[in-house]
């Protein structure tokens, strides 16, 4: 939303109706005042009257007492045929996304673990909808970029500094292998695409895998990524759905199995000892995101786990994929809070949600391998036992939980916040190498765990 300063912002209005301040603080990012259009929760009255000029979207929150979601969304939908009209709640209780957009809400979004979903889609929309007058960008991987290739749309670099999108390469432009390079070695690994071209992007990525390998379309970086992430947020969906409160072995060995899918899918398929510190370069430096999260610490502890040998690769990754969900189920407040924003009183929420995972996962009668289970309820122990719950150190925690610890807490120092990449990946093995050798009563790791890492670096990595 950089580059809307000279547009006349109250053309494009926002209809907002009902949302509570979490939600709203999650349009306010990248929303401007103008643009907003309240409304009461009044059904009867929105059914005679409609806003003018017509809102480019409406997002509804929670309703109030005796009115039920489905119903705004039936009366906006008869006023606003043809708008995008969204569900924004940050409350879990009755969410049910595929109910939703049955009744005519184009999606639903819980917040806060939705929050980056949520403005990634509100912003691809309001763009589509203004044609273009307000701008949106999509991340696209470095890697499905070779340099010397023509490309047909262009490309950005996000300036966190002045938070504008910089073009960097015109449709015609190929990007040039010393800029190339240099990206690579900053350790950043996406650039953007305006949404308006991103068709072109995927036509592009689709065509260049053809020409690669000549037997199946396979999936670009980008897609796969997207895939992933898609994946899981169903996932989620299906398993904080509380209208099937009645799980049953059946619905959970389902869930399981939705799960596994997406480990073979999108992270163990053509992994192997060989390739794993290449894969690992690819996914470094994603956007920071709660299902961003998930793909890449079950992605991280799969390719960690063929590194050194240690657990099945497909476990951990399954381990990954779960072991935050509890955070769902934490206060709006603590959610979205890094390690060193959180108060005391805060941080002793935060711990909990380990303990909301196993509930969960029990709750939903998910019924996984033991080592699965241990890395989910051991990965914030410490080697020198002063982690949580249980506060068990040194071999008392299962390998598979150091393995899972330490994708998690790799996937936290390399991911990009506010558009930089925080650490490149031997900086961050290092850092936590460092740690553990200056604090030892404090340790997370085994040092004999970590020393098996830091010997694989490729030399130019050191
Ligand atoms: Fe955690
Ligand atoms: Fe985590």
């Amino acid at each position: 939303m950089t580059e809307t300063t000279k547009t006349d912002l109250t053309k494009f209005r926002v209809l907002v109706c009902g949302l509570d301040s979490v939600c709203r603080s999650v349009l306010d990012k990248f929303i401007s005042p103008a643009q907003f259009v309240e409304v009461p929760y009044d059904l009867e009255k929105m059914a005679e009257t409609k806003v003018a000029p017509e809102p480019l979207i409406l997002v509804f929150g929670s309703p109030p007492a005796g009115v039920k979601p489905n119903e705004a969304a039936q009366v906006a939908r008869m006023q606003y045929p043809n708008q995008s009209i969204y569900y924004l709640t940050s409350n879990r209780e009755n969410f049910d996304r595929a109910e939703f957009q049955k009744n005519g809400f184009t999606d639903a979004f819980l917040i806060p673990i939705d929050t980056e979903i949520t403005t990634q889609t509100i912003k691809d929309e309001l763009a589509r909808a203004s044609k273009g007058a307000i701008r949106a960008y999509r991340p696209v991987q470095l890697v499905d970029l070779r340099p010397n290739e023509t490309l047909d749309f262009d490309t950005y670099m996000y300036m966190p500094a002045n938070k504008k999108h910089l073009k960097m390469t015109a449709a015609g432009d190929e990007i040039d292998p010393s800029r190339h390079e240099k990206l690579t070695k900053s350790g950043i690994n996406a650039v953007h695409v305006g949404s308006d071209q991103i068709q072109k992007f995927y036509a592009f990525a689709a065509k260049k895998l053809r020409d690669l390998q000549k037997g199946g379309p396979g999936l670009s970086e980008t897609e796969r990524k997207e895939r992933m992430t898609g994946a899981i947020r169903g996932l989620m969906a299906s398993v904080f759905n509380d209208s099937s409160s009645d799980a049953t072995i059946e619905s959970g060995r389902n869930v399981v199995a939705d799960c596994q899918a997406i480990v073979k899918d999108f992270i163990t398929e053509g992994a192997d000892k060989n390739s794993w510190y290449a894969k690992m370069l690819q996914v470094t430096g994603a956007e920071a995101g709660n299902y961003n999260h998930a793909g890449n610490v079950a992605t991280f502890g799969a390719l960690f786990s063929l590194a050194v040998g240690i657990g099945k690769p497909e476990d951990i990754a399954l381990a990954g994929l779960l072991h935050d969900m509890g955070i769902a189920d934490l206060p709006p407040s603590v959610q979205g809070k890094g390690p060193h924003e959180r108060s005391k009183e805060e941080e002793e929420e935060y711990r909990k949600h380990v303990d909301h995972t196993m509930a969960i996962i029990k709750f939903r009668k998910m019924i996984l391998p033991d080592n699965v289970t241990k890395a989910i309820s051991q990965h914030h122990e410490r080697w020198s036992g002063t982690g949580y719950p249980k506060g068990y150190a040194g071999p008392r925690i299962a390998a598979e939980a150091q393995i899972l610890a330490l994708a998690d807490q790799f996937d936290y120092l390399t991911m990009t916040k506010d558009g930089r990449p925080r650490m490149s990946p031997p900086e961050a093995f290092k850092r936590i190498y460092q740690d553990c050798l200056d604090d030892p009563a404090n340790a997370r790791f085994d040092l004999e765990l970590l020393k098996k890492f830091l010997v694989l670096f490729p030399e130019d990595a050191a």
